[in-house]
C-alpha cells in the first residue's frame, strides 16, 4: 500500500474509531466521570426509549430523555439525521438568551491514552446566561465534543437559586456545531440561570480549537497544547456562545502537570496541586477576563520559557521552547513590543487595556498569528528572530505582524465588530496600521513607503477580476464556517488596509484619530459596526471644519459597498477626468449589479512642477478641471498612490512622464515611479495602452537604484515570465531583462565583495539587493549562478562555520540547488531537518522546492502528506512553492487532482492557505487545455466542493480565460518589442 493511501486508511480509521474511544476515555477520567460509558450509540438526536424511529419518522419525531444515569452519545462526523424544524436549524444562534460569564475548567493530556493512543482533553464548564426573551430551548454552541451525562441529560441547568432547571431532552446537532436543551417549561425573561456540563475532545494536531503542537528538544519530542479560536474554533475546546457579539467574562483553570506551566489571557491568580490516581498534578487559575468574545480567548500547556520587560508597569513577557530563548531568538521581539505598545496607546489615546501582555511562538500554527487578548500567538516566524541567520526581510516580519497584533488589542478586542460581515474593517484598519506601529520602532526603515508595494500593488490585481467582492458583506450572506474563513482574504486585508490609508489622508490624519478614539471610547467592551466608526469620523470632520464635498459615509460606501476600483483617465489636452471601473480582462463586463453603478467618490491628488492639490470626481463619469489641463508639462496624479485607484493619461502625458524618467528620475516621487510602472503594465493587460508604451517604461530603470521602482517592475514582468516561460518568447524576454539589470547587479556585486557577504545600509535598499542578485540569477547571468553555486558548496563542506549572509541566504539555496544534483538538495533538506531556527527552516523549504529534478520534486511533493516531514501549517505553501517552479508546476497540478480528498479534508477549512494553494497551482494557467482540465476538475469535485477555497477556483477559472487571451493578443507584439530593445 503506497504512504497516501496508508495515511488515507489512517484517516478514516480515527475517525471511526475516535467517538467509541473518547467514551472509554470518559470512563478513565476518575477526577470527573465515575460512570461508564457503555452505551455507544450513534450521534445525536438520542433516539426515543421506548420507539426508534425509522430514518423516514426523523423529520417529525422529537428527541427525548435518555435513562437517566447513562451517559448519552456522542456526537459524530456524519450529518444528523434530525430533520425536526426548531431553532436548532438556524446556523445563527437565537437571540434569547446572551452568556454573562463563563467557568471553564480544562485538563490536556499531552500523553496519548496508552490503548486508544489518542490525545484528548476533558473539562467542565459552567456558563451563566440572562434570558431576553421567555424559549423552551438553550442552543449552545458545541463541536466534536463528547459529552458525560448529568441527570441523564447532556448538561445541568439551574435558576439563579440553584434549584434545578427541567430538561426534557437534549442533544447535539453536528450539522449547525450545537448542543441543544430542550426544557419542560420556558425559561423567564430577565431570569439568569447556569448550565454545567463535563466534556471529552481530541488534543488533535489539527491546528483549531485546543489543538497539539510538537516539537523534539535534546532529542525529546515534546507536546504543547494550544488554542486558535478564530474565528468559530472556541466551540471545539468547550460548550459556548461562539459569536463575536456574545461577549461575556472568562474564569479558566487549567489542570497540567507540576513541570508543565499553564497561560492564558488573563495573569494568574492561583495555583494548587491535587492529587489523581496518586499522580500529583497543578491546578492553575487565571484571573478573571475583562468582558470579551470567545473567539479572542486562548490557553496554553507548555514546557516553554519566557524572557520579561516591565513596561509603563504593563508585564511583557515573550515565550518560545527553551532553546529558542537561549539562543536569543526572543530578544527581537522583546524589545520592539513596549515600543509598539506604548504607540498604540499614544495613537488611540486609551490606555492599554489589559495588566499583562504575553506573546508566543508556537512550533505548530495555521495562520501567521493570532491577536488572542493579553496572550498573542504566533508561528514561530513571526515572532521569533536571530540577528545572524535571520534576513532584514525576517525581521520587518516580526515587526509588522506583532504591530498588528498589538493593533487588534484595542481594534477588534477591546472593540469587536458585531458579526464576521465586517471583518474586513477589523483586518483592513490593523493591515493598515501595522505600518504606522513598526515605523515608530524601526523608523529608519521608512516602511509607510513600502505599504503600497506590499498591500496595494497586490490586492489590485485579485479585485480586478469580475470574481472579486466588495469589502463589506450582507450580514445574512455570512454563515457558516466556509463562508467566515473564505472572509480572510487579501481583500480584506490589503484592500482595507488601503482605503482605511485612503481616509486617514483626505481627513488628515489626526482628525483620522480622533474619530478613532471616540470610537474606541464609545463601543469599548462592545460591539460595533461599520456604520458606527463612519459616524465617529464624520463627528471629528465636523469638529475640526475639515472641508469635504460629502459625507464620510457616502464616500466610504462608494469603496466599501461595490467590489472593484476605478482607472481614472486624465486628458491632459483639456482637463478632462474620467472614471471607469477597471476590470483585467478587457472583454469582461462587471458581473453583478453595483448599488453605485460601479461609479466612486474619488479624491484624486495631483502635481505638476508645483505643490501637490486635490480634486475630487463625485461618483460621477467625468468632469473638466481646467487646472490639470497641460500642453508641455507632464501632470502626475495620485501621489505616492495614496488613492485606491489606477491612473492612465494621453499618450502626450505619458510621454512627457516617460521622458522626465530618462532624464532625471528624481522629479518624480518614489512610490508613484513604481505606480508608473504597475499602471502601465496592468493597463495595457486590460487593452487600456498599447503593451510597447507598458515596456517603454521600462526602459529607465538602467538608471533606477531604489528598491520600489524595480519590485513594481519584477511583479510586473512576474506576469509575462509566467505566461511566457514555456514559450519561444522566452528567449528575447530573458536577454532584455539581463541587459537592464546587470548594471544594478554590477552596482551590489561591486558594493558587497566577493561574496556577498556586506549588504548596503538602507533597510529597502537591502531588499533591492536580494532583488538584482535573485532577478540576474533567475534570469540565468551565468557569473551570478556561478557564484551562488560556489557559496553553497563552501557551505556544505564547512556547514559549520561558513556563513551565507542571511538576507542572501534564499536566493543562494535556491540557485545552487536548482542548479546542482541530489546532493545538493539532500544537503538542504538534512539543514531544514536540523535547524532550531525557523526562519532558516523556512528559507531551506522554499529552496527545497527550486530543484529542476523532477523525481526530487515529485518526492518533495509527497512530503507533504507527512506532517512528520513537512508540518501541516507548511504543506500548503510547500506545494504552492514547488508551483511556482516552472518544472513543477504541472507536477504539483497533478498531485492536488491525485490527492484532493486528502487535502480538502486537511485544508478545505482553513482560512488563508487553501485558497493560496488553488491560486498558486494554476497561476500559469493559459491555454485551452489548461482551462479544460480546470472545468474538469471542478466538476470531478463537486461532491468533495471547494471550502473556503471556492471562490478561488472561480477566480483561477477567470484567470485562466484572460491568461489565454492575453498570449493570444500580445505575445507576437513583445517578442518584437524584446527584440528592437536589445542593444546588440
Ligand atoms: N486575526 C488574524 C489571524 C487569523 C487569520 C485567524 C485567519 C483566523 C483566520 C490575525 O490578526 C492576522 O491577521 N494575522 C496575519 C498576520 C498579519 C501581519 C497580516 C496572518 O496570520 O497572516
Ligand atoms: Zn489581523
Amino acid at each position: 500500500m503506497s504512504g497516501i493511501a496508508m495515511s488515507k486508511l489512517v484517516v478514516a480509521l480515527l475517525g471511526v474509531l475516535f467517538v467509541g474511544m473518547l467514551s472509554a476515555i470518559i470512563a478513565l477520567s476518575v477526577v470527573y466521570s465515575n460512570e461508564v460509558n457503555a452505551n455507544k450509540e450513534p450521534a445525536a438526536p438520542a433516539p426515543t426509549e421506548k420507539t426508534t424511529p425509522k430514518p423516514s419518522d426523523i423529520t417529525t419525531e422529537k428527541p427525548t430523555a435518555r435513562p437517566s444515569g447513562k451517559p448519552t452519545a456522542s456526537p459524530s462526523e456524519k450529518p444528523t439525521p434530525t430533520m425536526r424544524p426548531g431553532p436548532w436549524n438556524n446556523i445563527r444562534l437565537p437571540k434569547n438568551l446572551e452568556p454573562i460569564s463563563y467557568k471553564v475548567k480544562l485538563w490536556p493530556k499531552l500523553e496519548p491514552d496508552p490503548i486508544t493512543k489518542l490525545y484528548t482533553f476533558s473539562g467542565d464548564s459552567t456558563v451563566e446566561f440572562r434570558c431576553l426573551v421567555p424559549t423552551d430551548f438553550v442552543i449552545i454552541h458545541s463541536n466534536k465534543l463528547n459529552y458525560t451525562a448529568k441527570g441523564g441529560h447532556l448538561a445541568l441547568l439551574k435558576d439563579s437559586s440553584g434549584n434545578d432547571v427541567e430538561v426534557s431532552s437534549s442533544w447535539l446537532e453536528p450539522k449547525n456545531q450545537y448542543l441543544v436543551l430542550e426544557l419542560t417549561a420556558p425559561l423567564q425573561k430577565d431570569a439568569t440561570y447556569t448550565m454545567v456540563t463535563e466534556f471529552v475532545g481530541e488534543l488533535a494536531d489539527d491546528l483549531a480549537g485546543f489543538y497539539r503542537s510538537e516539537y523534539t528538544e535534546g532529542g525529546v519530542r515534546k507536546v504543547v497544547a494550544t488554542t486558535q479560536m478564530q474565528p468559530t474554533d472556541a466551540r471545539k475546546a468547550f460548550p459556548c456562545f461562539d459569536e463575536p457579539a456574545m461577549k461575556a467574562t472568562f474564569d479558566v483553570t487549567i489542570i497540567h502537570k507540576p513541570e508543565h506551566k499553564a497561560i492564558s489571557n488573563m495573569p494568574i491568580i492561583d495555583e494548587k496541586s491535587i492529587t489523581v490516581d496518586t499522580i500529583i498534578w497543578r491546578e492553575t487559575t487565571f484571573n478573571t477576563t475583562l468582558k470579551m468574545s470567545t473567539y479572542l480567548l486562548a490557553f496554553i500547556v507548555c514546557e516553554f520559557t519566557y524572557i520579561e520587560k516591565i513596561e509603563n508597569g504593563t508585564q511583557i513577557r515573550i515565550w518560545a521552547r527553551p532553546q529558542a530563548v537561549y539562543d536569543g531568538q526572543a530578544d527581537y521581539a522583546i524589545n520592539i513590543t513596549g515600543n509598539i505598545l506604548n504607540f498604540f496607546a499614544d495613537y488611540y489615546k486609551v490606555a492599554y487595556p489589559l495588566p499583562k501582555s504575553d506573546q508566543i511562538a508556537l512550533p505548530d500554527f495555521a495562520a501567521g498569528a493570532m491577536e488572542n487578548w493579553g496572550l498573542v500567538t504566533y508561528r514561530e516566524t513571526a515572532l521569533l528572530y536571530d540577528p545572524v541567520q535571520s534576513s532584514n526581510g525576517n525581521k520587518e516580519r516580526v515587526a509588522s505582524v506583532v504591530a498588528h497584533e498589538l493593533a487588534h488589542q484595542w481594534f477588534g478586542n477591546l472593540v469587536t465588530l458585531k458579526w464576521w460581515n465586517d471583518l474586513w474593517l477589523n483586518e483592513g484598519f490593523a493591515s493598515y496600521v501595522e505600518y504606522l506601529g513598526a515605523d515608530y520602532a524601526e523608523p529608519t526603515w521608512e516602511l509607510k513607503d513600502l505599504f503600497v508595494m506590499s498591500e496595494l500593488h497586490r490586492v489590485f490585481s485579485m479585485d480586478s477580476l469580475v470574481s472579486s467582492h466588495p469589502l463589506s458583506s450582507a450580514e445574512e450572506d455570512i454563515n457558516t464556517p466556509g463562508e467566515i474563513n473564505e472572509l480572510f482574504d487579501s481583500i480584506s486585508y490589503s484592500k482595507g488596509g488601503s482605503v482605511l490609508r485612503m481616509l486617514s489622508s483626505f481627513l488628515t490624519e489626526p482628525v483620522f484619530v480622533e474619530g478613532l478614539n471616540t470610537y474606541l471610547l464609545a463601543h469599548q467592551l462592545s460591539n460595533a459596526a461599520v456604520d458606527d466608526l463612519w459616524v465617529h469620523q464624520q463627528q471629528a470632520v465636523d469638529n475640526n471644519n475639515v472641508n469635504l464635498p460629502k459625507t464620510v459615509k457616502e464616500i466610504m460606501d462608494t469603496w466599501t459597498l461595490q467590489m472593484g476600483y476605478p482607472v481614472i483617465k486624465l486628458d491632459t489636452s483639456n482637463g478632462n477626468v474620467t472614471q471607469k471601473y477597471f476590470l483585467i480582462d478587457p472583454e469582461a463586463v462587471a458581473g453583478r449589479p453595483s448599488p453605485f453603478n460601479y461609479l466612486w467618490n474619488v479624491p484624486i491628488t495631483w502635481k505638476k512642477d508645483g505643490p501637490i492639490s486635490t480634486v475630487w470626481l463625485l461618483g460621477v463619469k467625468d468632469a473638466i478641471f481646467p487646472d490639470l489641463q497641460s500642453a508641455d508639462k507632464w501632470v502626475l496624479l495620485n501621489i505616492d498612490e495614496v488613492g485606491y485607484y489606477r491612473v492612465n493619461y494621453d499618450v502626450a502625458n505619458w510621454n512627457r512622464l516617460l521622458n522626465q524618467l530618462q532624464t532625471d528620475l528624481e522629479m518624480i516621487p518614489v512610490i508613484n515611479r513604481a505606480q508608473i510602472i504597475d499602471d502601465a503594465f496592468n493597463l495595457a493587460r486590460a487593452k487600456h495602452i498599447d503593451v510597447k508604451l507598458a515596456l517603454n517604461t521600462t526602459l529607465y530603470l538602467v538608471n533606477e537604484r531604489k528598491y520600489q521602482p524595480w519590485q513594481a517592475t519584477i511583479s510586473s514582468l512576474s506576469y509575462f515570465k509566467q505566461m511566457l516561460d514555456r514559450s519561444a518568447v522566452f528567449g528575447n524576454m530573458q536577454k532584455y531583462i539581463l541587459q537592464q539589470v546587470i548594471p544594478l547587479y554590477n552596482y551590489y556585486d561591486n558594493l558587497v565583495g566577493s561574496n556577498w557577504n556586506d549588504v548596503p545600509p538602507g533597510h529597502a535598499d537591502q531588499y533591492n539587493q536580494v532583488n538584482a542578485i535573485s532577478l540576474a540569477c533567475s534570469y540565468n547571468h551565468l557569473p551570478c549562478e556561478v557564484k551562488a553555486s560556489a557559496i553553497y558548496k563552501a557551505w556544505m563542506e564547512n556547514p559549520d562555520n561558513y556563513i551565507i549572509h542571511a538576507n542572501l541566504k534564499s536566493t543562494v539555496y535556491c540557485v545552487a540547488i536548482a542548479a546542482g544534483g541530489q546532493a545538493e538538495w539532500d544537503f538542504g533538506w538534512k539543514m531544514f531537518k536540523e535547524t532550531s531556527l525557523a526562519t532558516e527552516a523556512d528559507k531551506l523549504r522554499d529552496a527545497l522546492a527550486c530543484s529542476k529534478q523532477t523525481w526530487i520534486l515529485n518526492r518533495y511533493l509527497e512530503y507533504t502528506l507527512d506532517p512528520a516531514m513537512i508540518r501541516k501549517q507548511d504543506a500548503t505553501n510547500t506545494i504552492v512553492r514547488i508551483a511556482s517552479n516552472v518544472v513543477g508546476q504541472s507536477l504539483a497540478w497533478d498531485f492536488i487532482r491525485a490527492n484532493w480528498e486528502y487535502i480538502f479534508t486537511e485544508y478545505g477549512g482553513g482560512s488563508f492557505s487553501f485558497s493560496r494553494l488553488i491560486e498558486g497551482v494554476t497561476g500559469r494557467f493559459s491555454t485551452d487545455y489548461e482551462l479544460k482540465q480546470l472545468e474538469q476538475f471542478k466538476a470531478d469535485n463537486q461532491e468533495v466542493g471547494f471550502g473556503s477555497g471556492t471562490r478561488a477556483l472561480e477566480q483561477a477559472l477567470e484567470r485562466t480565460k484572460v491568461n489565454i487571451k492575453w498570449r493570444a493578443d500580445n505575445e507576437k507584439r513583445i517578442d518584437e518589442w524584446f527584440i528592437d530593445s536589445i542593444r546588440p
